[in-house]
């Protein structure tokens, strides 16, 4: 079964605690946090206070999305917050490796993430380090964009690289992940499953997690 991850870019801020207390009642592996900067990406969203508010309404894995410049900057504040998974953008990383070790020797599970146009190929170097790839399968900044289907084959792709490594490297999935593509973005591979319009535009954002947790690969 696939781990979903919804993006509480989407919740509704005023009643954050509620929709804390409804994705704990929910199938829910993990809460998905969008952190934006402004310059690497065309928003804004929230920043470590609400993190750590979060982190109190919740034992369930935080997922941060860092989409900011400089992450190195803040890889420490973002631990102390109460993040279990940070996830830096390759694009924003000259020294990515280092970036790696820094995540990691502060205790946290680490990701990479691609933009849409960033190759795959670009991770050969440091697939063994780390613990998850974020495929970006909309333009990073905003919430409700139409998937971009070229990222299909670059999950494919990478998934056979992740195999013929014996590796056991998770691939998520983020952006326009709807009912109707959610199993094929499995079947091409895809372990996670980040979700925000899909879960919190819906009417019942408990059946629709549920609904996309049991999404068979068809
Ligand atoms: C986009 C964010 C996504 C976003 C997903 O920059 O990284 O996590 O919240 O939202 P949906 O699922 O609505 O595309
Ligand atoms: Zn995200």
């Amino acid at each position: 079964m696939p781990i979903i991850a919804p993006s509480l870019l989407s919740s509704n801020f005023l009643r954050l605690e509620d929709d804390c207390n409804m994705l704990n009642q929910s199938q829910a592996d993990w809460f998905h946090l969008d952190i934006m900067d402004g310059r690497f990406v065309p928003n804004i969203s929230f920043g470590l206070p609400v993190v750590q508010h979060i982190r109190k309404a919740t034992s369930k894995v935080l997922d941060v999305h860092l989409m900011i410049v400089e992450p190195e900057k803040y890889a420490t504040n973002f631990k102390d917050a109460g993040a279990d998974i940070l996830t830096v953008h390759i694009e924003t990383c000259n020294h990515l490796h280092r970036n790696i070790q820094q995540i990691k020797n502060l205790g946290m599970k680490v990701g990479v993430a691609l933009n849409p146009h960033t190759s795959i190929v670009l991770l050969d170097d440091i697939l063994e380090d780390i613990d998850l790839v974020c495929l970006m399968s909309v333009n990073p900044g905003f919430g409700g964009q139409m998937f971009i289907e070229n990222t299909l084959h670059k999950i494919s792709k990478l998934k056979n690289r992740i195999l013929q490594r014996n590796l056991h490297t998770l691939i998520e999935i983020d952006g326009g992940v709807t009912f109707e593509n959610a199993s094929t973005i499995l079947k091409e591979g895809a372990d996670v499953l980040v979700a925000g319009n899909t879960v919190f535009k819906s009417s019942n954002p408990i059946a629709a997690i549920e609904k996309l947790k049991s999404v068979s690969i068809k």
